[in-house]
């Protein structure tokens, strides 16, 4: 006698949305129960194949809708069509859809017209303005309201939700980024072969010289903004004790500026985006990591790495409250002020390693996998509690 199984069709698109769902979509390949389809929609194209191949997903659909320099509303509009699609071949008992992106809100939006559930992953992230980050402070607002399961990442992501008259059920899980990060710190740890390798994509850097990792590519920082990250990148890089490693998205209006400004600058090396595990050994060789990205606000401090976040608000503010990461903004000056004071100072620089990890234990996926089987498990309950010592660093570091 065959059992039912039940469908689950997760949908991504971009490349954080494909490292931060590959544990999930491993965990469900896993249960017998459950037939997992998987659908991206190449609102990325390389950036997100690098991904799939790393984690060794074989989508059952690619709806490979980029186009170059893409606007949101050509973007959405092939993606809801394309979608609908699927989810009338398929017929999915539930769709999950990750985070803020285009991607997302056409996901939800297509499986809400058909009254199929919509679960959120990585739920509840919020800055309070609708204007930074743009537009996936709106995206992840509405995917909210259309979703009967929120897998919120962490308690303050569910106090967001509760502030809000949303109809579905919040559950604190941990972000699946830590489960990515893990499973690929693991690998690069225990294989000094493989750690040779990736090192010798980086024949130029200098272990006697600090790291400096940068990336940004966020759509509100377009024009003035990314300008004045690249001059305050491009003063930074006058030291010679220092070396800038910028993996440059591929977003045109991010290359055409960094490119110009930095092209030829010494001591700045623009690289092609990395695949996860070629960026993830940049992060541990990094003194300080400088970044608009999500993601990577949640990697750094997993790893105790020191990150200056060049926004003006977060919606992850875990890690600044934590006190292992910081809010810098796009000017200049605070860029570089506040990347000096770093590299100038190991204590300073010590004080951000803390070892609380705000944002997931590695057990985020199994959590959500559980929730949607109706299986008993433990909320992620992390205890960011420091130590008098750590206390006593970060004082140090502010003042
Ligand atoms: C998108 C997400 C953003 C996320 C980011 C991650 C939205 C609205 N924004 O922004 O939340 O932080 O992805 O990187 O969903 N391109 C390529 N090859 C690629 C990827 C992109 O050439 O593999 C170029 C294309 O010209 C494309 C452009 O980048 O049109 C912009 O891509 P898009 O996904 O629209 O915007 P992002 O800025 O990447
Ligand atoms: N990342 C990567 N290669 C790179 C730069 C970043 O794999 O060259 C990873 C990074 O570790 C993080 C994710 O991509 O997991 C973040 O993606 P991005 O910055 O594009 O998007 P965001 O997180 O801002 O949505």
């Amino acid at each position: 006698m065959t059992t039912k199984r039940t469908t689950i069709l997760s949908i991504f698109g971009t490349r954080p949305e494909a490292i931060k769902m590959a544990p999930l979509v491993k965990a469900l390949e896993a249960e017998p129960g459950v037939r997992s389809i998987v659908c991206v929609t190449g609102q990325h194209r390389s950036m997100l194949q690098q991904a799939l191949d790393l984690f060794d997903i074989a989508p059952q659909y690619d709806l490979a809708v980029m186009s170059e320099n893409q606007s949101l509303n050509g973007l959405a509009a092939r993606l809801i069509g394309a979608i609908d699609n699927v989810i009338e071949e398929e017929k999915p008992c539930r769709i999950l859809v990750h985070g803020d992106t285009t991607t997302a809100t056409a996901g939800a939006l297509a499986a809400f017209h058909r009254r199929v559930p919509v679960a959120h992953v990585e739920a509840g992230l919020r800055t309070g303005d609708m204007t930074r980050p743009w537009p996936e402070e709106m995206n992840r607002r509405v995917v909210d309201v259309m979703s009967d399961l929120m897998f919120v990442p962490t308690q303050r992501s569910e106090q967001n939700i509760a502030r809000e008259t949303l109809q579905g059920r919040s559950i604190i899980t941990g972000n699946t980024v830590i489960d990515a990060l893990l499973s690929v710190t693991k690998r690069i740890d225990s294989n000094a072969t493989l750690r040779a390798s990736l090192d010798a994509r980086f024949p130029y850097l200098d272990d006697s010289k600090q790291l400096v990792l940068v990336t940004g590519h966020r759509r509100e920082s377009f024009g003035q903004g990314l300008r004045d990250i690249c001059a305050a990148l491009g003063e930074i890089a006058r030291r010679d004790d220092v070396q800038i490693v910028y993996p440059v998205h591929l977003n045109p209006n991010v290359q055409a500026t960094v490119i110009s400004a930095l092209g030829a600058s010494p001591n700045v090396f623009l690289i092609q985006p990395q695949n996860y595990m070629g960026f993830v050994r940049l992060l541990q060789r990094a003194s300080i990591v400088l970044t608009d990205s999500g993601g990577v606000q949640e990697e750094a401090p997993a790893l105790g790495k020191p990150v200056l976040v060049m926004r003006d608000v977060t919606e992850r503010p875990e890690a600044v409250q934590a006190g292992t990461a910081r809010l810098v903004g796009t000017d200049r000056h605070a860029i570089v002020c506040a990347v000096s004071l770093l590299l100038d100072d190991e204590s300073a620089r010590a004080a951000f390693a803390l070892s609380v990890n705000p944002y997931g234990d590695g057990h985020a996926s199994s959590r959500i996998v559980s929730a949607l089987l109706d299986r008993p498990f433990e909320e992620f309950r992390p205890d960011l509690r420091v130590s008098e010592e750590q206390h006593r660093l970060m004082r140090a570091a502010v003042a």
